[in-house]
């Protein structure tokens, strides 16, 4: 069931060519194919969810005047499927992300989708389309949950009707290069969030908003942006859409710092569960407000060994070369560091079901 008295229907989704499948499945890339089936579910003030169905994958019908479309009422999810080694798929703590999409529906004056019913439509999805679950190398299917407000009415207010929408696809590398560090440039003319606005959450006009500094950094020759808060402009917030990490010192001792979550930040789930795995290997992790200047002063001094960045889509990606007005700097010898790659392995190692999920983070599905 989608509800308490919603049934999720599930129809018979007709299966493209398998020959299509395996193609795509060969190299997927991230985000380009999408599989069989989508999940839908409507809601209507004063009727809540109803109509919730697994249904094949096709274009949308909105009306011109849907309030999406105009105003932004638009908020998504991320979150993978992983072949296991015994021939199953797992998620990756679904719950989290149907908490985050809750709080996320809540800001943006959307009806929040319960978290029994957002776990149910992400495990219909998977389980009908589990032939479209890849099983290279560090492979995964991206599950991509979102919702949009449908109400045909142009008036500025909360709409009356909603679609829930889950879709997946099937994904490699994110960054083509792989696990190359990148190049980022220090974003001087744009912010991401500001103190009270949507940044904590995952809106549709975030991403919106952070894609002209995106081409501004791709203009000065880096491949990603990096956010300062919109407050002093000297504290580091994200790289892109992801979360970042300092390393002080190296070895067994190695410190992380990650910048906090002062409410312009998004409470990364990757971000949270590295944070674990870290203390556990014995690490201290400091979560605080981090100065660029205490970025470049470290790097130039040696402390500051590694930084890295960390999300969903790209799991953590090294940052190589910094691009300020102030002047460049390179975080350690440019290739990625040993505390980056230890922890990468570690939570792949989880993820792909190759080392015990000690903290019940894989669902089964
Ligand atoms: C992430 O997973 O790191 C993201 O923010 C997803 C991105 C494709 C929007």
């Amino acid at each position: 069931a989608f509800a308490a008295g919603v049934p999720l229907v599930l129809e018979d989704v007709p299966r493209r060519p398998a020959a299509e499948r395996a193609e795509q499945l060969a190299d997927p890339g991230f985000g380009r194919y999408f599989t069989d089936s989508m999940v839908v579910a409507r809601y209507r003030a004063g009727e809540g969810w109803h109509d919730a169905r697994l249904t094949r994958y096709a274009p949308l019908q909105l009306d011109p005047s849907a309030a999406a479309l105009h105003y932004a009422q638009s908020i998504f999810e991320g979150l993978k499927a992983y072949a296991q080694p015994d021939g199953t798929v797992a998620t990756f703590r679904p719950e989290a992300n149907a908490a985050r999409f809750a709080r996320s529906a809540t800001r943006l004056a959307m009806p929040p989708v319960p978290a029994e019913s957002f776990l149910a439509a992400v495990d219909a999805l998977v389980d009908a389309d589990r032939d479209w679950v890849p099983t290279g190398p560090d492979q995964t299917l991206y599950i991509r949950p979102y919702m949009l407000a449908v109400e045909p009415f142009l008036g500025v207010r909360p709409a009356h009707e909603y679609l829930f929408i889950v879709i997946a696809s099937p994904a490699g590398a994110y960054f083509p290069r792989g696990v190359q560090p990148v190049s980022v440039y220090l974003s001087e003319d744009y912010i991401r969030a500001a103190p009270g606005g949507t940044g904590d959450v995952k809106c549709a006009g975030n991403y919106a908003a952070s894609l002209l500094a995106q081409e501004q950094a791709l203009a000065a020759g880096c491949d990603q942006v990096v956010w300062l808060d919109a407050t002093e402009k000297r504290y580091v917030e994200e790289m892109g859409g992801m979360n970042l990490f300092f390393v002080r010192g190296s070895g067994a001792d190695a410190e992380l710092i990650t910048p906090e979550l002062t409410g312009t930040l998004l409470p990364g789930i990757t971000r949270e569960s590295l944070i674990t795995l870290a203390r556990e290997l014995g690490h201290t992790v400091t979560e605080r407000r981090f100065d660029v200047e205490e970025w470049r002063s470290g790097v130039e001094d040696g402390s500051i060994t590694e930084t890295f960045a960390c999300g969903t889509a790209a799991v953590i990606t090294p940052v190589g070369q910094v691009r300020a007005r102030t002047g460049d700097f390179t975080v350690g010898d440019g290739t990625p560091g040993p505390l980056t790659m230890a922890l990468r392995s570690h939570l792949l190692d989880i993820q792909h079901g190759r080392t015990a999920d000690a903290h019940g983070w894989l669902h089964q599905v």
